[in-house]
């Protein structure tokens, strides 16, 4: 593995090293480097450095112009406008970098220093519950954050905190004890008809807890034996926990994802660490009795009539609840996961719930300097009219459902475009273009806002869409085929053209993308920022003829453009969780 150093950072320095010989108190002052139309980058930091050295910027920026050291890396600086510098980068020091990039494996990305470890709570369904369009959002962005974290070379643990603990199961349990061989053994069914006999029992079930009184006292004296461990009822228990998982497995798999068994670790892992908790934050007085329940209070987090609203650790009949579990399941994170990061991907909607648990944890001293924690909250999924996504009969939309259809969709317009595809293959493609097109349609809007699920518009093959980065893609797989013989080769000493320069800039800015993107849980920085390498291809293809260039090295050189283009499209849409098939 050889990191390499992208030109940005290489004209930085050379920027640096120049303001400071210029102007000794500038020390380590940023440049501000931007990519720019008018030369390959501007500089726009020494206005605000000479306002404040009280000297006149177009002075400053003449006597650092004289400082910069050109020729291997920067071609051209010139002055523009009151202080502004446009740097010109040698051709030869695009090429050479981008074939360093080439020669590795993770394109000269560089792994972290000083890498932590993220403990990312993520894609988490509920037991003997159908998921709706409401679990895609966090398995998606969940899913990329991972990938992305990984790819900087930061540890991560997934924790699906999945809903396997509750009042509700006293019930499902009771009914399945009364009418024995209503769930088959989970080894006997597939995903769908584990999730139609899981709906069944519980429609089944809620029917008869509403109309009889008798089963209801037999389903509240479940719930008891359930909490106190009774051996046959914790053995159903786990069978609607077993079934539920091999639907959520083939879900998942729709979903083109993987999910770890030994991750999936839900509300009731906890279970046996709730009293000691309850204890410790009574002990440290970070918890107080009110009313018999076990509360925390917060200054700031009031209700109506200004009420403080309290966080419950424990209820006044002794049980626990949700925060319990979850500050339960930060000690064992912070104590038996060593994580330096929690990373929380749960809708917005219950980012109070986790204001409370944070601050009670940290108060607790659980979250320190040492660990941080984070809830992404991410926005509604909405229909195509604006609100949030219902079917036509006002029920939410079940993931499955949506995802089928995506892929439906998907298919038309394969086939449509297919020419030598066989009925098989263009499934096989159908799938992986219409969940990445589901996947991507999420990921390309910045999590914290809503987005409209609007299946016309994300298999599109024109605008920002995963089908255009995989026809990209497609398109350049199916170049390098026709070359034959010729292969991708750099050429440092060709001249190259301003679109082979665009290109290849961006190229080089793939790894600073990659770890500004993780850093800030951002993977719609990638999504974009591929997106715009798309379409400098585009730019680049219909103004360079690559198989019918000039000489056989300027063949091979924009071969490997080609080369290093889909290498990275490849690249940066596995971090999004997206195949990119070689045909399409
Ligand atoms: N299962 C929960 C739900 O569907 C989400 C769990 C989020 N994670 C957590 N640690 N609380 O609402």
């Amino acid at each position: 593995m050889a990191p390499v150093t992208s030109l940005t950072d290489l004209v930085n320095q050379r920027l640096t090293d120049a303001l400071v010989s210029a102007l000794p108190e500038t020390d380590g002052a940023d440049p501000l480097l931007r990519r720019s139309d008018r030369a390959d980058f501007q500089a726009n930091g020494i206005l605000a450095l000479a306002k404040k050295a009280k000297a006149n910027p177009r002075e400053l920026a003449t006597k650092v112009v004289g400082d910069i050291v050109t020729g291997d890396v920067i071609k051209d600086v010139e002055v523009s406008g009151p202080g502004f510098l446009n740097v010109t980068v040698a051709d030869r020091a695009i090429t050479e970098t981008l074939a360093a990039r080439a020669a590795d494996d993770r394109l000269g990305v560089p792994l972290k220093e000083n890498p932590g470890v993220t403990v990312i709570d993520y894609a988490q369904p509920n037991v003997a519950k159908e998921m709706h369009v409401g679990h895609l959002r966090s398995a998606v962005i969940g899913d990329a954050l991972r990938h992305m974290l990984d790819f900087t070379g930061e540890r991560t643990i997934g924790r699906h905190h999945i809903g396997d603990w509750g009042t509700q199961f006293g019930m499902l349990i009771q009914y399945l004890i009364e009418n024995p061989g209503e769930l088959a053994p989970p080894s006997e069914v597939d995903g769908a008809e584990a999730m139609s006999n899981l709906n069944r029992v519980y429609k089944a079930s809620r029917a008869v807890f509403d109309a009889d009184d008798d089963f209801k006292e037999r389903a509240r004296k479940r719930v008891v034996a359930l909490q106190s461990g009774d051996e046959e009822t914790l053995k159903l228990w786990q069978q609607f926990v077993d079934e539920s998982k091999v639907y959520f497995y083939s879900v998942f798999e729709k979903l083109d994802m993987e999910i770890r068994d030994e991750e999936i670790v839900g509300e009731s892992a906890y279970n046996d660490g709730m009293p000691e908790t309850a204890r410790l934050l009574e002990e440290m007085g970070v918890a107080v009795r009110s009313e018999g329940a076990l509360v925390v209070f917060f200054d700031d987090i009031r209700g109506k009539d200004d009420q403080p609203v309290p966080l419950i650790v424990q209820k006044a009949d002794g049980g626990f609840g949700y925060a319990a579990s979850d500050l339960t399941a930060i000690r064992n994170r912070v104590g038996e996961l060593d994580a330096t990061t929690l990373l929380y991907v749960v809708d917005v909607r219950q980012s109070l719930h986790f204001k409370m648990v944070f601050e009670t944890a940290r108060r607790a001293g659980w979250l320190n300097e040492n660990v941080t924690a984070h809830n992404m909250g991410y926005g509604t999924v909405l229909g195509a009219d604006g609100k949030p996504f219902k079917t036509r009969e006002g029920e939410t939309v079940k993931l499955e459902d949506l995802l089928d259809e995506a892929v439906q969709r998907a298919a038309e317009v394969v086939r449509e475009k297919a020419q030598d595809l066989t009925e098989e293959e263009i499934q096989e493609r159908a799938a992986q273009v219409g969940i990445g097109a589901v996947k991507y349609a999420d990921l390309s809007t910045s999590p914290s806002r809503d987005y409209k699920f609007d299946l016309d518009q994300m298999v599109s093959l024109n605008g920002d869409t995963s089908v255009y980065l995989q026809y990209a893609y497609a398109r350049i797989q199916s170049i390098l085929r026709k070359a034959g013989e010729a292969k991708p080769v750099a050429h440092p000493e060709l001249e190259l053209v301003a679109a082979e320069r665009a290109l290849g800039l961006h190229l080089d800015a793939f790894g600073t993308t990659v770890f500004e993107a993780a850093a800030e849980y951002a993977p719609h920085k990638v999504a974009a920022y591929l997106y715009q390498l798309a379409s400098l291809y585009t730019a680049f293809y219909d103004k360079c003829p690559v198989l019918k260039a000039d000489t056989e090295e300027q063949k091979e050189n924009r071969l490997f453009l080609c080369d290093l283009t889909a290498r990275t499209l490849h690249q940066g849409m596995a971090l999004l969780g997206i195949r990119t098939p070689e045909r399409l």
